[in-house]
């Protein structure tokens, strides 16, 4: 049997939920533009899957680094690089996401979950880094 049917045989016969250990990477088709612009919104639903809830990251099947208390958010900069361009594990959301939305959800996370870096980035900033 070919693994897609077998797989899909298991999901048939299935009939309680199996948690993964591991959050579903989003698939995006490559027009797609995320529509929320605040930062609260931006983070739960671009970020809040890998970076969990309160930012406090998870370990599973990848490592997902805890945004929360994370003294790397003090540079403005980096935050942004790696929204715009991604990092190892973590998909680049640049073509998906305006300047002023990654402002939004960076100015978030580096004043929530136990951050308290003031100085908002700007979309200057994101532009000079895309
Ligand atoms: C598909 C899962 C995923 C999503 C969605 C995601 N990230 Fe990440 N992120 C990661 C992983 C994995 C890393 C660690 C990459 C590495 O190993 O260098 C990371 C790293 C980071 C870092 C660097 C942390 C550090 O301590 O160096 C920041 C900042 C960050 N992500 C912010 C965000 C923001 C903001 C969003 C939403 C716009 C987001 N991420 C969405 C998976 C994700």
């Amino acid at each position: 049997m070919r693994f897609g049917v077998f797989l899909m045989s298991l999901s048939v016969l299935a009939t309680t939920s199996i948690a993964l250990a591991e959050p579903p990477a989003a698939t995006l088709s490559p027009g797609f533009k995320f529509t929320e612009q605040t930062g609260e919104t931006l983070y739960a639903n671009v970020c809040q899957a890998c970076h969990m809830s309160k930012g406090e990251g998870a370990v599973g099947a990848g490592r997902y680094p805890a945004l929360a208390n994370n003294e790397s958010l003090k540079a403005g900069g980096y935050p942004i690089y790696a929204v715009l361009h991604g990092q190892k594990g973590m998909s680049p959301f640049g073509r998906m996401l305006s300047d002023d939305q990654v402002v939004a959800v960076v100015n978030y996370v580096r004043t929530h979950f136990g951050n308290n870096y003031t100085d908002a980035v700007t979309a200057q900033d994101v532009k000079d880094a895309r």
